[in-house]
């Protein structure tokens, strides 16, 4: 056969295999019978190996593509890829429906049409498509960055390397799921004990693990699929509607999940939810709850997204798992903020297909409540990827009651509980009072340090920064800076455990942090109150670090204008200001953040590079509305580039007013600020 011949040869069968695994998993109705598809899989594999100049990168066998490494690239997602509010009861649902009426200025009798579809409990993937062809995949990671893992996801057969048709835009980032089917995990399972190896908790973790193969060659042997049911980038979207979009997806060539409906009001949403949950165990993969999706795109648009989920989706879960089994002993933990967490050390049971040998008892007031004590037999709960929990107890034991210790059982110091300085009401937590110097806290504030939304460094997991902190080698976060400088003196390779490889890589996963986004660094200092969204609004307010930290120094006495500006950030709650405040004038922490500043450079936020009349302005908006909510004018403003405060000051550039507005509009006034009606406001922008 002549090279043309046999290059036309390899395209066929690529197409054909393609074809099948279509009719496959998309139709459901093979044409080719087993035998059959894998002889032009073989006749692929067999061709590709004598000819391996003419492999194609578009290859089902994935033959070529990546050569492994030991780490996979990263990947930036143009459009962040987003998490789920969950509902936990009928309530919440009709609580959602009504906050996206009310968000849209739409009047409740309306119905507004809502898609409902199963919740796919596996790891969400991005796919993107220039002119029709994959180009990459990537995890979702912390859903900025995730792992470029595209040789991987080419191996998957349901996976379209070219999308059918014709009517795609040049580029779209389709978005969905990778699982593993029940069938196909008891494969695996009866697989691994007939090597005499472990087998995998469930179906999850599996799917986890074989998309994050280094080698390609392991996945494809592995049985992923991939249910689509999103989007990121997209140059020009043809739908107008979420059910359409689907429609799109499953004609681009894309499994899509047959379950997805709609609806009309939260009764028949919730009743769906109720018939989804009833077929649950029959529809052959794991879903934790259903989501719910406000049908009509461009309210979509509108409705935009909270930090880090979606104001037009929630997901309504499943009730948890229930199981009962004996508790053995409670044990102490302390975290990161000193807090004492009583944790039950359970007769290890299978909960929803896990087996679960540790439980919360969440604090002392849960204990006394519960009145739980070693030797009772106690009812335990585990929902999704929540911590498990005892719900209560069955059988009570004889023994004496559980006390909670008053002192840290690491470090020996007090452990109080705090008064709340504005309620009066003591904490239901009790804290060690020791910070940095109690063993326990410094190891688990390290931990959050370097953990995923924080600094994110490779090779430095919990067992690491043990080793590293009961060996005196890294007890705050500078050290972990300052060690590769110090490698001379220590010989981190001739450490168990250590050699030239993983400290080469370590030093190079360090390296790579030096220069870090100022949320990030704030969140990574694990200040109470400060979670990742807290972090990305102080972020964008201040957007420079020292310019935070002359506020602060400023706002100590929690009076004053630079408090008043605190507090004006919308979403910042008095708890978190106070924390903030506190942490940032206190001297063990500062120093410990000058420590740190002497090896990173941390970098200012950037101004949203959107180019408005009002990118960068500071406007409040007060009194009623009448065609937008006051949410969505506020979310608009933000999305054009304003940041939205809750009070006037000198700095406030415009006033919106509405009927009923009061002390502001005076203020405003006074302080000679523009001021501006609902209807001059969108005719000023257009909207
Ligand atoms: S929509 C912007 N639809 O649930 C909204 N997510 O808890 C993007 N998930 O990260 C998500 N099935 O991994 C959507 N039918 C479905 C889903 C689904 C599973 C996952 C997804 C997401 C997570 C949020």
């Amino acid at each position: 056969m002549s090279n043309d011949s046999i290059k036309n040869r390899i395209s066929t069968l690529i197409s054909q295999i393609r074809e099948a695994d279509i009719d496959y998993y998309q139709d459901d109705r093979p044409k080719l019978t087993d035998s059959d598809y894998d002889k032009l899989r073989l006749e692929l594999i067999n061709l590709e190996k004598m000819y391996p100049e003419l492999v194609l990168a578009n290859s089902p066998t994935n033959s070529v593509g990546a050569k492994p490494s030991n780490k996979f690239g990263k990947i930036k997602h143009s459009i962040p890829m987003l998490s789920l509010d969950n509902a936990f009861d009928n309530d919440d649902v009709i609580d959602f429906c009504l906050r996206v009426k009310k968000f849209l200025s739409i009047n409740n009798d309306y119905n507004l049409a809502f898609t409902s579809e199963p919740k796919i409990d596996g790891l969400s993937a991005s796919l993107r498509y220039e002119n029709g062809k994959l180009v990459s995949g990537a995890t979702r990671g912390d859903g900025t960055i995730g792992e470029d893992v595209t040789a991987n996801l080419s191996t998957l057969r349901n996976i379209p390397l070219i999308l059918k048709g014709n009517d795609w835009p040049d580029v779209i980032e389709v978005r969905g799921e990778v699982y593993i089917s029940h069938k196909d995990f008891k494969i695996m399972n009866t697989k691994q004990l007939s090597l005499g190896k472990d087998i995998y908790k469930n179906p999850r973790n599996a799917a986890a693990g074989s998309l994050r193969q280094i080698d390609p060659k392991i996945t494809a042997q592995r049985p992923l699929k991939f249910f689509a049911y999103a989007w990121g980038e997209v140059s020009h979207l043809t739908a107008n509607t979420q059910i359409e979009f689907i429609k799109l997806l499953s004609k681009w060539g894309f499994q899509v999940n047959p379950e997805v409906k709609l609806h009309s009001n939260p009764q028949k949403m919730i009743a769906h939810y109720n018939e989804i949950s009833n077929i649950r165990s029959n529809l052959g993969y794991d879903i934790d709850g259903v989501v719910y999706k406000v049908n009509d795109l461009l309210l979509q648009k509108r409705l935009g997204f909270v930090t880090r989920a979606p104001r037009w989706a929630i997901a309504h879960k499943f009730p948890a798992e229930k199981a009962n089994t004996s508790l053995k002993q409670i044990d102490i933990q302390v975290g990161r903020t000193g807090a004492l967490t009583p944790v039950a050390r359970l007769e290890p049971i299978t909960i929803g297909g896990v087996v679960v040998s540790n439980a919360t008892l969440h604090n002392e007031d849960e204990i006394e409540r519960l009145n739980v004590k070693p030797g009772d037999v106690v009812e335990v709960q585990r929902a999704g990827d929540v911590i498990p929990q005892v719900v209560r107890v069955i059988k009570s034991s004889n023994g004496p009651r559980f006390n909670i210790p008053k002192e840290c059982p690491v470090c020996g110091s007090i452990a109080n509980r705090d008064t709340d300085l504005v309620t009066g009401k003591m904490d239901a937590v009790r804290r060690c009072t020791n910070g940095f110097n109690c063993s326990a806290q410094a190891i688990e504030r390290i931990k959050h340090f370097v953990s995923r939304r924080a600094f994110d460094i490779d090779g430095l997991g919990a067992k690491q920064i043990e080793f590293f902190y009961k060996n005196n080698l890294i007890n705050e976060p500078a050290d972990i800076f300052s060690i590769e400088a110090r490698n001379k003196f220590i010989d981190l390779e001739k450490f168990e455990g250590w050699g030239l490889i993983s400290v080469d890589n370590l030093f190079n996963a360090i390296n790579e942090k030096r220069t870090i986004e100022f949320s990030r660094l704030l969140y990574a200092l694990g200040i109470r109150h400060i979670g990742h969204g807290n972090a990305v609004i102080i972020g964008r307010h201040y957007l420079s670090w020292s310019k935070m930290l002359i506020a602060l120094k400023s706002a100590i006495d929690y009076k004053g204008e630079q408090w008043d500006d605190l507090l004006s950030i919308d979403g910042m709650g008095n708890a978190a200001a106070t924390s903030l405040v506190n942490f940032f004038n206190d001297s063990v922490n500062i120093s410990i953040v000058n420590n740190l500043l002497n090896f990173i450079v941390v970098q200012d936020t950037l101004e949203p590079s959107v180019n408005s009349k009002i990118s960068g302005k500071i406007i409040v908006f007060t009194g009623k509305f009448d065609k937008f909510s006051r949410d969505e004018a506020k979310s608009r403003a933000q999305l054009l580039g304003a940041k939205v405060s809750g009070s006037v000051s000198t700095k406030t550039n415009i006033l919106i007013y509405g009927p009923g507005a009061g002390s502001k509009y005076k203020k405003a006034k006074e302080l000679g600020i523009t001021i501006m009606t609902e209807d001059e406001w969108i005719e000023f922008l257009n909207l």
